[in-house]
């Protein structure tokens, strides 16, 4: 019997780390357990009814299609339906700038095969998704952060950060960058800012990851352009998921750039998983199709922007002074920030003793800084669970600090 795999493991096999979060998501399976942690659509958006009736519909019109084998570029139907979204949506973009793939995590792990080299520096922001972190580190990159403020990425910095590592000789060729309802800062790249970013991108010749799962998920304020949008020299390789707006068991994502980056990207998927579910991908098309998804996004919406003006209200109720946090107008997560020398980790054993789950801060900070922050969710627990939520973690931080 083999009792280890060690020794069979490949360089990238051992550099692979168990994440973070789908470890508290296992405690957070614990009767009594309020979570604030992983980055959960809440259940009650899932539109169980409505799709009954659709499922039969694509398995009686086009039933050996689902069932098939699809292309590895996605459904035809799907790719035209997103291509008339985005140009309703006012970007206008051709079929060959879209691609479906198995989840944004899966483009993310496809642009690091294509891109990374191990040694080669990615950029990325100081707290940045983790998902992305760990699957970047597994083709062997060397994370560089660079600090957010208030309004995200700051492009100085950027700038600094390119032109030191370059004069050390590093190899720097993608920005992973988060510009909507940041995870897990919740903060929102202002337009300018994103042009100066795309400017510094084509200064120093590299190519942007914008990662935009929430994007969609806005209560309020103006939408700011893509940085897709935005660019004119084809670098920015734009990732949307099904995910937070419809359903993650689908396990549908899409990704929009230049045809010539989308060809490299379906040659790696093709080794991946050869296509994205075919019938998941009729089915979300049919959806789209009769309207469904926009009805249902609105009352996602209005259920998500109801639970954060909930939770920042229990949190002005019962957090102690020096405690602070980001408002966003939209996506799923608070950033908490604890007077500094607090560690969060302490916190967070602290807290589940008392059945209250969140995700370490620094869990998203490549550069182990972070200490003293705290992620909280607020898409997943009903007003109740919230309020109660945050009076056990209240308490535990009250505790810590030696109020109570
Ligand atoms: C920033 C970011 N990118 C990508 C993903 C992965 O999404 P998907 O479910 O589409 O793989 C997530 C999931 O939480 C995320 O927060």
């Amino acid at each position: 019997m083999i009792n280890s795999a060690e020794r069979f493991l490949s360089e990238s096999g051992k550099s692979m780390k168990r994440s973070a979060i789908r470890e508290i998501l296992k405690v957070i399976q614990r009767p009594g357990m309020i979570s604030f942690a992983g980055g959960l659509p809440a259940p009650e958006t899932f539109p169980i009814n409505e799709l009954k009736p659709i499922i039969l519909e694509v398995l009686e019109k086009d039933g050996a299609g689902g069932l098939q084998y699809g292309t590895t570029e996605g459904d035809p139907g799907l790719r035209r339906i997103l291509v008339e979204r985005h140009a309703r949506q006012g970007l206008a973009i051709k079929v060959e700038n879209l691609i479906i793939t198995t989840g944004s995590q899966q483009a993310i792990d496809l642009i690091g095969r294509i891109f990374i080299d191990p040694g080669d520096y990615v950029l990325c922001g100081l707290p940045s998704y983790l998902g992305a972190l760990n699957t970047f580190l597994v083709y062997g990159a060397k994370m560089k952060g660079i600090t957010l403020d208030k309004e995200g990425i700051v492009p100085e910095m950027l700038e600094e950060t390119i032109v030191s590592l370059r004069e050390y000789g590093r190899k720097l060729k993608l920005i992973y960058i988060i510009p909507d309802f940041q995870n897990p800062s919740g903060i929102t790249l202002p337009e300018s800012r994103r042009k100066q970013v795309i400017e510094i991108a084509e200064k120093y010749d590299l190519l942007i990851i914008e990662d935009s799962p929430y994007r969609e998920i806005r209560f309020n304020g103006e939408p700011q352009k893509t940085m897709y949008e935005l660019d004119t020299t084809g670098r920015v390789i734009t990732l949307f998921t099904f995910s937070k707006i419809f359903a993650p068991g689908f396990r549908v994502g899409w990704v929009i750039g230049n045809p010539i980056i989308l060809d490299k990207i379906i040659m790696a998927k093709q080794t991946s998983d050869l296509c994205t579910a075919p019938f998941n991908q009729k089915i979300i098309a049919r959806y789209i199709e009769k309207g469904l998804l926009e009805e249902n996004l609105k009352k996602t919406i209005a259920l998500y922007s109801q639970r954060r003006d909930h939770i920042i209200s229990c949190f002005r109720k019962y957090m102690p002074e020096n405690v602070t946090w980001t408002e966003p107008d939209g996506g799923l997560f608070l950033f908490v920030t604890l007077p500094t020398g607090f560690d969060a980790d302490l916190i967070l054993q602290r807290a589940i003793e008392k059945n209250i789950a969140f995700v370490s801060g620094s869990t998203f900070f490549c550069n182990g800084s972070g200490q003293n922050t705290m992620r909280i969710n607020f898409s997943y627990s009903n007003n109740n669970e919230a309020e109660e939520g945050v009076i056990r973690l209240a308490g535990v931080i009250k505790q810590e600090m030696g109020i109570i």
